[in-house]
């Protein structure tokens, strides 16, 4: 049988997304209660710089029994020009399972047809299924069902905010998103085939928070970016998430953000670190979401 891939985060079905949610909180509870990779060892290779990925994976394969491996793209040979195919066939060899944070989407694509264990996408240009999940998990715990449960997110539409409404929208979820022209979500974004949620695309930030149980942002440039700063910081200026935009949500409403931030930028200070933040939870929960994806991944 061909190994699983979670490279979208559509690879799982509405039920598997709710189970996988399910087993997240459970192991947030007991977090040593699983061996699922016990004698086994996980690769994770980063082209990209990363705080919480690299710690929340290493640490919670640790977690699981297993043996992680970090590799900066620089140690292997695929920067001197290996192929993705001939990498994949030799990990496999090795390896439960190869994590990827990379720029092109088609990378993640062509070690997962090759590899014979479960490639699993760790940010890329195009998708960041892992932060979704932990996103998933901390509405989760917040709202305790996720279905009809209306998120905002303002500001680019970028890998963040295509995870959020894929993952979002198969989890039951009402995903607005505000951005303005040339910035926003592409139209033709398909969604899962089981999505019980929706997407709607706003201009406003106001129109978008109506009725919404939380306000996510990211950063204006995001890696890769960076030769476009300037029009980015002057197109999304205002798309910051403020305290007005938080009054302006729902009663109760709590401000997320994948991190790392730029307070005074898409995000101000005073919600970063206010009392209507689960920032720093979304944060803490990689570490369960994804503990809860490895033992699905290699079950
Ligand atoms: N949110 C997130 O993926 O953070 P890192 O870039 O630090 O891994
Ligand atoms: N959109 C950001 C997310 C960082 C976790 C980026 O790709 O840089």
């Amino acid at each position: 049988m061909p190994p699983r891939h979670f490279l979208t985060g559509t690879e799982l079905t509405a039920e598997e997304l709710d189970a996988l949610l399910d087993r997240a909180l459970e192991l947030k509870r007991e977090p040593l209660s699983s061996n699922a990779l016990a004698g086994r060892s996980v690769a994770l290779i980063f082209e990209k710089p990363s705080t919480r990925t690299r710690v929340s994976f290493d640490v919670g394969i640790h977690e699981l029994g297993g043996h992680a491996v970090v590799l900066r793209s620089d140690e292997l040979q695929l920067s001197r020009g290996e192929a993705p195919r001939d990498t994949a066939l030799v990990l496999s060899r090795h390896v439960a399972a190869v994590g990827l944070r990379t720029g092109a989407d088609a990378i993640l694509e062509e070690l997962a047809a090759y590899s014979a264990v479960p490639i699993l996408n760790m940010l890329s240009a195009g998708h960041h299924p892992c932060q979704a999940l932990a996103d998933l998990l901390t509405l989760r715990e917040a709202c305790a069902s996720l279905e009809g449960v209306r998120l905002a997110y303002i500001g680019d539409a970028n890998n963040i905010a295509r995870s959020l409404a894929l993952l979002g929208s198969l989890a039951g979820v009402h995903v607005a998103l505000a951005s303005p022209a040339g910035y926003a979500l592409e139209d033709d974004l398909a969604l899962p085939a089981s999505a019980r949620g929706s997407v709607t695309r706003y201009t406003d930030p106001y129109e978008a928070v109506r009725g919404a149980a939380a306000v996510y942002t990211d950063v204006w440039v995001s890696m890769g970016d960076e030769a476009t700063a300037a029009e980015r910081r002057s197109a999304l200026a205002g798309y910051r998430v403020d305290d007005a935009l938080l009054n302006a949500a729902a009663p109760g409403a709590f401000a997320m953000h994948d991190l790392p931030a730029h307070p005074g930028e898409e995000i101000t200070p005073e919600v970063l670190y206010g009392a209507r933040e689960r920032i720093w939870d979304q944060a803490e929960n990689r570490r369960h979401a994804q503990k809860a994806l490895l033992e699905w991944l290699v079950a």
